[in-house]
């Protein structure tokens, strides 16, 4: 089916205005950043009545010129306004700073992508996460990194996946257990976090993670930590060498934002060696943040973002996908897409397959 997203009706003057705002994007961003690092935003969301200029410059720290430029910056970005020479926080300067997922987005943006970005057209064209190997060191891609990166990466880094899937992870529970099944693999299972809800869940299920070997410390902690060492396994296991074999004799495969780091002919052929170890029952779960399946204009505009952080950062190959790729891919793969579950947590999409 052919795609359709956009149009084209704005008058001359806003298309013109909006290009400004992007011209001056990563300058505004920054400064978005240090109204409310200063904590300028949350002083005037505790002061309804507003604040002068010097009593702001004097609670955040900073000196007058400093706090004034931010603020001049803010009333642009519509996070403050000025009324006789007092300031007040707008609707937008709330959101910005107390809201979980602008302030998820927001830090994932600066300490995993901000410098890195410099390098955006480098790895374009050379298919490689350059932003990555410029800035932090030369891993083929990010995952293999994970576990070395400064702590602030892995911070930010972290609270953005678990953002996503964590709201989602409680609500798929009753589907994931539909048909009762006893021995769920985990693929990507990170720190663990799935593999726990669902031995939370149901208390006979065996849950096996595969990951690769630094992830899959963080997840034995955790798992140690719950106290399900009896019945959560994690083999570590670089997935990207495909002769490796799926174990077999699950009744569900799961894949949770796992598939959006590889590319195209990638995800064919770990779709494939999922496939290869299902029987005719087995189901393969596939969760995704696919981009035209949102239900908000912001939420597609932010895997649109998202995407290119697997092209600088994360792989140079991969990306946010659109429904109809996924599913092309999965077919290709051998496997049928029988369900399909949209409107998960924030922004997933469920794709359940079988042989
Ligand atoms: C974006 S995270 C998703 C984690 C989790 N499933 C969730 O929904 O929050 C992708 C996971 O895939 C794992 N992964 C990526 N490349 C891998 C590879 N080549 N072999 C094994 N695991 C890999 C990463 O280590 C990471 O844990």
């Amino acid at each position: 089916m052919a795609r359709n997203y956009g149009d084209d009706n704005k008058s001359a003057l806003q298309a013109k205005s909006d290009a400004q705002k992007i011209a001056f994007a990563p300058i505004m961003f920054q400064a978005a950043k240090a109204l409310r690092d200063f904590r300028i935003l949350s002083y005037l969301r505790r002061n309804k009545e507003g604040g002068t200029l010097e009593e702001i410059a004097k609670h955040a720290g900073i000196s007058e010129y400093g706090t004034l430029v931010l603020l001049e910056a803010g009333l642009s970005m519509e996070m403050v306004m000025v009324k006789k020479d007092k300031y007040y926080l707008t609707k937008t300067g709330y959101f910005l700073n107390v809201d979980m997922l602008t302030r998820v987005n927001l830090d994932f943006t600066h300490d995993v992508n901000y410098k890195g970005f410099f390098h955006l057209q480098e790895a374009i064209t050379q298919g490689s996460p350059a932003g990555l190997n410029k800035e932090f060191g030369p891993w083929p891609t990010v995952y293999e990194a994970l576990a070395e990166l400064p702590d602030k990466f892995r911070e930010s880094w972290f609270a953005f996946d678990h953002y996503y899937s964590d709201t989602s992870f409680p609500q798929v529970m009753p589907v994931v257990f539909r048909n009762n099944p006893k021995r769920i693999l985990d693929v990507g299972g990170n720190t663990g976090k799935f593999a726990i809800k669902c031995a939370e869940y149901d208390e006979s299920v065996q849950v096996s993670i595969l990951d690769l070997p630094g992830q899959l410390k963080d997840a034995e902690k955790n798992i140690h930590e719950n106290g399900f060492e009896d019945r959560i396994k994690g083999a570590p296991i670089n997935l990207l060498d495909f002769s490796i074999p799926y174990p077999k004799g699950y009744d569900v495969i799961w894949m949770s934002q796992f598939l959006d780091c590889f590319s195209e002919n990638e995800i064919v052929s770990l779709v494939s060696n999922a496939r290869d170890a299902m029987d005719d029952e087995a189901e393969l779960f596939i969760m995704e943040t696919l981009w035209d399946k949102q239900r908000f204009d912001a939420s597609t505009y932010s895997l649109h973002a998202t995407s290119l952080y697997f092209t600088c950062i994360a792989n140079g190959n991969s990306r946010m996908y659109h429904s109809e790729d996924m599913h092309r891919l999965v077919e290709k793969a051998g496997l049928s897409v029988v369900e399909m579950i949209e409107d998960v947590g924030v922004s997933h999409t469920i794709l359940i397959c079988k042989k």
